[in-house]
């Protein structure tokens, strides 16, 4: 048979293999060729049991997303299911790489499991919004107790071979085989089962959803609702699991369908799949060969031991690559090493990470004064003070050490990546990489291409990012970049908003109870306010300024006084010292008022509409200026920073998704009203007006990105 799935027989066990790279996703050419190799399967009168699994590098790992929102194409994947479950031949799934999704929704439908060692098992749809629609909410249940069932299914994260093997999700588990010995394996196994001649199908399992306590659903959700920022997904996948445990598997399938479509049909599932393939298309760079080949990552230095240095260093060293901290004197080396160091420890004091694998992270960091640690290195990570003199001195002691095809970085967050590279006589092979703060913990990584960057080396970048467990997205050499300069229109309208008559607190819960991870004034806090206050004195020293508004008094004061925020337990809040809760400061607000009167400011009570309005449309503005300059390859990269660097809700998909779904046109107008307000605070952009007068969409947009390098 022809197609994505093929049967063959081995002995006396029928084998169907599905082949769709990379990820085996269950198409509509899958679903059917899964059930007519079932078929052939059954009517094969040599084969006494059937294998299903899948060719290259994983079992089937979920339904095909793209089709979403298509309609649905004969057969549908619980048809399909059930065809396994009630074949009159035992079938057995025979798992590797990520069964997930559909993929276990299969494997659930068949009458046993087996494993490769290596292999992950989950239900992830709750990170797309839905919810598992082909039986998994009834099946998992059954298989390994609700309890489990709800903490898979209501975080969509896999547990290891391991983990199923003991909770009864598989039967059995073979030691980091090859696939071929998998299906090896799985022969053996199978033809063991023929033996007792049983068919145990899922669907009636009782013994672990008889007895369940009525307070494990309340308690769950009374345990994930501070987490869920406005998302309803998680709470309708409990929903769909509480009917495996109230009513009988049909009626509980049928409510699962019903949920399923509610959760579909959603914008919460439409954002969220947009966050998926947006990541995934960020490491697309236009114009490069696929074959590009990539640099060897094997050894980093970091230059800097600071905050940023610090988390830089974990970041690699938590996927096994090792590096060398090189620091200025012992004392700074001590105190960025101590400061690593408690951060592990309190890891494996919370049970996240095992004693052992905290002592091999430390012993792949090897902190050092000597410079010629730089000379066999492929990547230089400068991540000192935000200095352009000092940089460049840097970089042309880097230049001086680095082996020939060394990656020379930068993490500067706003710094001219050009006259960086000037101090080097290899420009071509400088690049930005800006990492988010804490960079052990946030996501983000901005790679900024200079004029020169050599194209294989964000391709190695992009990749590299993957590898540390980063989301990366490619920016254009502006000043701040994607993310920071599109952040510094955004924080300015929070500040305007708080001069104008709003408060910190007011700003803070409109953006938080919106979806934002924090509210403007908590990240600046957080992020610590004197990172702004340099960038501001640079910004004024450099005239950024002119003709501009400068709405940052408070803030100054504030550094003034040092109140740079958590680290300091003050900023436009205060903290406790034990919880880090934030409190209202009343000297905040004297220092507001005092602002407001010097500038003769009339007060005025602002609706949470309008701080929304500005907020993001200040955020739309900037992206799409950065946009039609070509700093961005595309809207969706903007939305990937925002999500994964900024604390935007994925579930509302990121500011340029926002613009498009509300129309760009109705969101340039509530700019132009903001502008016929304040025309000095909402820079124009003919790509905004183009779109306004054409209904377009920022998501159709191919920016020109052939001059990075342009300065704005
Ligand atoms: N459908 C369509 N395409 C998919 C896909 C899916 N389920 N999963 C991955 N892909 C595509 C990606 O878009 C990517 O395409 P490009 O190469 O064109 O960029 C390619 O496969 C490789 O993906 P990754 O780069 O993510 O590869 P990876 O090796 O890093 O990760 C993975 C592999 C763990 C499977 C990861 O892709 C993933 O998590 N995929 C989503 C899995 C998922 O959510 N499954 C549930 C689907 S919903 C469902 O099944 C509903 C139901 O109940 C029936």
């Amino acid at each position: 048979m022809s197609g994505p799935v093929t049967y063959e027989r081995k002995e006396n066990i029928g084998v169907i293999t599905v082949n769709n790279p990379p990820v085996n996703a269950l198409s509509q050419a899958v679903r059917s060729g899964l059930s007519d190799c079932l078929k052939e399967g059954i009517n094969d009168p040599a084969a006494e049991a059937i294998i299903v699994t899948g060719g290259g590098r994983t079992f089937m790992a979920g339904a095909d997303i793209s089709e979403f929102g298509k309609p649905t194409m004969s057969p549908d994947l619980n048809s399909v299911i059930f065809e396994y479950e009630d074949s009159s031949k035992p079938t057995i799934a025979a798992l590797h790489g990520t069964p997930l999704g559909g993929g276990l929704e299969v494997s659930m439908g068949c009458h046993y499991r087996v494993a490769n060692s290596k292999t992950l098992l989950g239900l992830p749809e709750v990170k797309l919004g839905i919810l598992p629609g082909a039986g998994g909410t009834q099946r998992l249940p059954r298989l390994v107790g609700p309890e489990l069932a709800l903490d898979m299914i209501t975080s969509g994260n896999p547990i290891p071979a391991s983990k199923a093997l003991k909770e009864g999700l598989v039967e059995e588990i073979y030691e980091n085989t090859t696939h071929e010995e998998l299906i090896d394996n799985a022969i053996v196994f199978a033809k063991n089962i023929l033996v007792n001649n049983e068919h145990p199908k899922s669907r009636e399992r009782s013994e672990k959803i008889s007895n369940v306590s009525p307070s494990l659903f309340d308690n769950v959700i009374k345990k994930i609702t501070p987490r869920l920022r406005g998302r309803k997904g998680p709470l309708r996948c409990i929903e769909a699991v509480r009917g495996a445990v109230d009513l009988s598997f049909e009626e509980g399938i049928k409510n699962e369908r019903d949920l399923f479509k509610i959760c579909h049909d959603s914008e919460e599932s439409e954002a969220l799949i947009h966050s998926f393939f947006s990541e995934r298309m960020a490491n697309k760079i236009p114009g490069m060969d696929k074959n590009t080949p990539l640099r060897p990552i094997n050894k980093a230095v970091v230059i800097g031991c600071g905050t940023m240095g610090g988390g830089i260093a974990m970041s690699f060293v938590n996927a096994g690559i090792p590096v060398n901290i090189i620091e200025t004197t012992n004392e700074f080396l001590e105190k960025g090493m101590n400061i690593i160091k408690n951060n592990y420890s309190a890891t494996v004091s919370k049970g996240r990470l095992s004693q052992e694998n905290m002592d091999k992270r430390m012993n792949l960091l090897t902190p050092t004064l000597d410079w010629d640690a730089i000379k066999d290195a492929d990547i230089i990570i400068e991540a000192v003070f935000e200095e352009m003199n000092i940089k460049k001195e840097i970089f042309t002691k880097i230049d001086g050490l680095a082996k020939e095809g060394a990656i020379l970085a930068s993490n500067t967050s706003t710094l001219d990546i050009d006259e960086i590279a000037d101090a080097t006589n290899r420009p071509e092979e400088v690049v930005g990489t800006h990492f988010f703060s804490p960079a052990n913990v946030m996501r983000l990584l901005e790679i900024v291409r200079g004029s020169r960057t050599k194209v294989d080396i964000l391709a190695t970048l992009m990749a590299l990012a993957k590898k540390i467990k980063k989301v990366g997205i490619i920016a254009g050499n502006c000043d701040g970049f994607v993310g920071n300069r599109m952040f510094h229109q955004y924080i300015q309208q929070a500040h305007l908003l708080v001069q104008e008559g709003a408060t910190p607190e007011q700003v803070d819960s409109v953006a938080e109870s919106w979806g934002w991870a924090m509210g403007p004034f908590a990240v600046n806090d957080l992020a610590g306010n004197d990172v702004g206050w340099l960038i501001r004195k640079r910004h004024k020293a450099e005239n950024y300024y002119e003709g501009k508004i400068y709405a940052s008094d408070v803030a100054d004061r504030l550094c003034e006084l040092g109140r740079f925020g958590q680290k300091v337990g003050k900023g436009f809040y205060k903290y406790d010292p034990k919880t880090r809760k934030r409190e209202s400061d009343p000297e905040v607000h004297k220092i507001i008022e005092d602002v407001r009167r010097e500038k003769g400011v009339n007060t005025r009570e602002i609706s949470d509409d309008e701080i929304l309005s500005r907020l993001h449309g200040a955020l739309i503005n900037e992206g799409t200026r950065i946009l039609e300059e070509g700093h961005a390859f595309r809207a969706s990269d903007i939305d990937v920073c925002y999500i994964n660097g900024y604390g935007f809700a994925a579930h509302r998909g990121g500011p340029m998704w926002q613009a498009d779904k509300i129309g760009v046109n109705k969101v340039a107008k509530e700019i132009n009203n903001h502008r016929n307000a304040d025309n000095l605070s909402w820079p124009e952009s003919d790509l905004m007006n183009t779109l306004e007068e054409s209904n377009g969409k920022l998501s159709d947009f191919v920016p020109d990105t052939s001059n990075p390098s342009k300065r704005s």
